[in-house]
């Protein structure tokens, strides 16, 4: 009798081609609409599994996790993996991977879309000339503020940070950043940024991106505090994750002046937006739209495709998915092809990648 491949889950609609080839290795099942899953028909779907791709909108932990016994890979279609809860996954024994690298330049094209479009108003302009309020032209419509000559305030400077911050200089921007660590002097030199202390930041920036992985302690980073340290003519975009602002003191700021304009692509109950947010007129929203070039969506599902046949032991890369999170979760006990899950109990020290 043949031996059953290993059972592998797609959790929306990708692109049909780029993950047929995962059928060469496994029994596929694809879902083939998007919806979002609650913690237990999660757990319901992972229970059978040996190997699953997911996006952000699958939430996967312990209880996830639970009954998945045979789980051996998860493979997160995006950057950031705040939706995978690597100590539970690397405890169990099951790799966690990314796909960084193939979005940075979509991702950093993007943030400068908002950039330009909320420093210029381009949507409040917009929305003027269709609802028919375009009267007569004059001087003094819809003033913004300029890129040119201003100070680009980049909190985060991973990858996207850092070609957000090439981007900028092309536009005669005085670049600031904030990191967890900072650059080293050449690499500071090849973007053209300086560190500054995270308040400086806040004060210097004429325009500030948030690109930073989003982790407890990111966790509304920008409150009450921090946007009154901002300039009031100052603007806010965010490309990374919601919950990074307090998206309340976001709004009243926005509302009574204390802040100039922000571009979001990000919210903290997306997909639901604040009704606070939809309200204001100085305000670019975009619904997560980062990475969504088509040739940047087609390489992430490459990418988390090559990642899951090598973390399930099989293909080319056996044993070494390009880009793993979880390093410990595996041993790569490479036998007869496939990898070992390791680990049951006990801690586990994970690696990360910055966006
Ligand atoms: C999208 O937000 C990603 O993390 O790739």
């Amino acid at each position: 009798m043949a031996e059953s491949k290993p059972r592998v889950w797609v959790s929306q609609p990708l692109f049909d081609d780029v993950v047929a080839q995962l059928a060469e290795h496994f029994e596929l099942t694809c879902e083939t609409q998007v919806r979002s899953y609650s913690s237990d028909e999660l757990a319901e779907c992972l229970a059978p599994l040996d190997g699953a791709l997911v996006t952000l909108n699958e939430r996967i932990g312990a209880a996830e996790i639970a009954s998945a016994r045979n789980l051996r890979a998860v493979a997160n279609v995006g950057v950031g993996y705040n939706n995978l809860d690597l100590d539970a996954l690397s405890a169990a024994g099951i790799a966690a991977t990314n796909t960084p690298d193939v979005l940075t330049e979509t991702t950093a094209d993007l943030g400068f879309a908002l950039l330009m479009a909320t420093a210029r108003r381009i949507t409040e302009a917009e929305a003027f000339l269709r609802d028919g309020q375009w009267g007569a032209w004059s001087f003094t419509t819809l003033l913004g503020a300029d890129l040119h000559g201003s100070t680009l305030g980049i909190l985060g400077m991973g990858r996207i940070g850092q070609a957000i911050a090439r981007r900028a200089r092309g536009f005669g921007m005085r670049v600031v950043y904030h990191n967890r660590s900072q650059l080293t002097p050449e690499v500071e030199a090849d973007v053209g940024a300086s560190y500054v202390g995270f308040d400086e930041l806040l004060a210097a920036s004429d325009h500030l991106v948030l690109v930073l992985p989003y982790t407890p302690a990111s966790h509304h980073v920008i409150d009450t505090d921090a946007l009154a340290k901002m300039k009031p003519t100052a603007t806010l975009v965010n490309i990374a994750r919601g919950g990074i602002i307090d998206e309340v003191a976001l709004a009243d700021a926005l509302a009574n002046g204390r802040l100039a304009g922000a571009g979001l692509d990000v919210f903290e109950g997306e997909p639901k937006v604040r009704p606070e947010l939809l309200a204001l007129k100085n305000v670019v929203l975009t619904p997560h739209i980062g990475s969504a070039s088509l040739a940047t969506r087609r390489a992430m599902v490459q990418l988390a495709v090559d990642n899951l046949i090598a973390a399930m032991g099989v293909g080319p890369n056996a044993g070494h998915p390009p880009s793993l999170l979880n390093a410990d979760a595996l041993i790569a006990a490479n036998t007869g092809g496939a990898i070992v899950g390791a680990k049951k109990n006990g801690a586990t020290k994970t690696t990360t990648t910055k966006r």
